[in-house]
């Protein structure tokens, strides 16, 4: 038979000129992207198609745990993609039921559901929280300004964030938004509609900003005054960058029980996704037990929802990070690297004005682009500028709004590699001194 559309040409040359052309022709034009076509990569090192080595410090924006090309996560993928790779959720099978076990035990008692994505997954939770208040005509949800949970819809109405708004009106109903660590803001912004609170531990589009403890423990009481669910988005800030499994362990370190009376902090449903597949795309939300059947069956679902597939990989790299300690590498070096980041700050106080973060979650923010001469009057933003000056540098790490630069590397990031970073960013900030 005949091909109705003639078969394209093989890419001979895997040139970043071919490659952009084809984005150029035939990809969505949704992002902005950086001038790099990457080919491969190992550990925490990636290589463009034209050779040239990057040290990794952005992680796929929090994705890669265990760095590029893992070989444990190759030998999971193939051992499991030659049993199962895929079967419905109409029927059972162990990986899904070993993951949801391994997640509740970083937790506390609770049900997991499985999907394909960080915005899925606090889908998930407004579904929860409007099946919650439903019975009582409740079903908003409040979040924070400068907040970010993820791109549908509903994604975009919780986003505190205009920007990612603008031109989608009219916005799905029942979200409003309050400063973020405000806790006054948040009790003068319920409604009897109201039937959930959602929030980051750590903001992280928004410019990596840690909830305070005062903060977390005041939702907490809030939500159980007012009958609400307390749900925090982990997308990003979680599956151990902060030292702990969630970013809310690492925050209330110090906080849990003090008597045997006191209960521990617990929020009522958390977002998972980024590292736990670590590149693989799996998403989850658990729920606390309490509430974990409010979804009932026919209630929600996915047809990718916890595949084999997805669900070996994720337990694969759970096992790694708890027999390598990462969760400790991350809280050990990443204080390291945030105290540089600082020592930085105090060197160059014009252009960088302070280091902010926890574990491998850590942000340096830039002085205005006006206030550094090589960044002036140029249509990029000063983070963008100076991501760019990184990258000639041979290091990568991701923008956050217009003046931070973000660091979410790799959990198994070595002492070498991050001194590497950090010999990169002083020379850029020297450079521009
Ligand atoms: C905190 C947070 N929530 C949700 C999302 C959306 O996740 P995804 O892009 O996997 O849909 C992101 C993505 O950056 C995020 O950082």
């Amino acid at each position: 038979m005949k091909d109705i559309i003639p078969p394209p040409p093989s890419i001979v040359r895997n040139d970043q000129q071919s490659i952009q052309e084809l984005f150029q022709k035939y990809v969505v034009p949704s992002y902005a992207r950086f001038d790099l076509a990457f080919s491969h990569g190992s550990g925490s090192h990636v290589w463009d198609v034209n050779g040239k080595r990057y040290l990794d410090l952005g992680g796929g924006i929090a994705v890669c745990a265990l760095g590029h090309a893992n070989p444990e996560i190759t030998d999971a993928l193939v051992k499991q993609s030659q049993r199962l790779v895929h079967v419905s959720n109409l029927y059972y099978h162990e990986p899904q039921g070993r993951l949801a076990q391994q997640i509740v035990r970083h937790l506390a008692p609770g049900k997991v559901f499985f999907c394909n994505s960080g915005a899925e997954a606090n889908e998930g939770l407004f579904k929860l929280a409007r099946k919650f208040g439903h019975d009582e005509g409740r079903f908003e949800v409040i979040t924070a300004i400068h907040s970010f949970h993820g791109r549908t819809l509903a994604g975009i109405a919780a986003t505190g964030q205009d920007k990612v708004k603008k031109g989608f009106e009219p916005a799905v109903a029942g979200f409003r938004h309050v400063p973020f660590n405000d806790l006054p803001a948040m009790r003068d912004a319920l409604s009897p509609a109201t039937a959930a609170i959602l929030i980051e531990g750590i903001q992280g589009e928004g410019g990596i900003t840690p909830a305070t403890t005062e903060y977390l423990l005041g939702l907490r009481a809030l939500c159980d005054e007012k009958k609400m669910l307390l749900l925090m988005d982990g997308v990003q800030c979680g599956h151990f960058r902060t030292g702990r499994f969630q970013s809310f362990q690492r925050i209330l370190e110090n906080f849990e029980p003090r008597t045997p009376n006191s209960k521990p902090f617990l929020p009522d449903g958390i977002a998972m996704a980024k590292s736990l597949g670590g590149g693989f795309p799996i998403g989850a939300f658990w729920v606390r037990e309490e509430h974990a059947d409010l979804l009932g069956a026919g209630a929600h679902g996915t047809t990718y929802g916890g595949t084999p597939l997805g669900c070996a990989v994720a337990l694969k790299i759970m096992e790694v990070i708890e027999r390598e300690q990462l969760a400790d590498n991350a809280r050990a070096l990443g204080d390291w690297l945030k105290g540089e980041l600082q020592r930085l700050a105090n060197t160059y106080p014009h252009i960088i004005k302070s280091a902010r973060g926890l574990g491998f979650m850590l942000g340096f923010e830039l002085a205005d682009k006006e206030q550094i001469p090589a960044f002036a009057g140029a249509d990029k933003a000063a983070s963008i500028q100076f991501v760019n000056r990184l990258h000639e540098a041979g290091v990568l790490t991701i923008p956050s709004g217009a003046q931070i630069v973000r660091l979410l590397p790799a959990l198994n990031l070595t002492f070498q590699q991050a001194e590497e970073g950090v010999t990169a960013i002083e020379s850029v900030a020297k450079s521009l001194a």
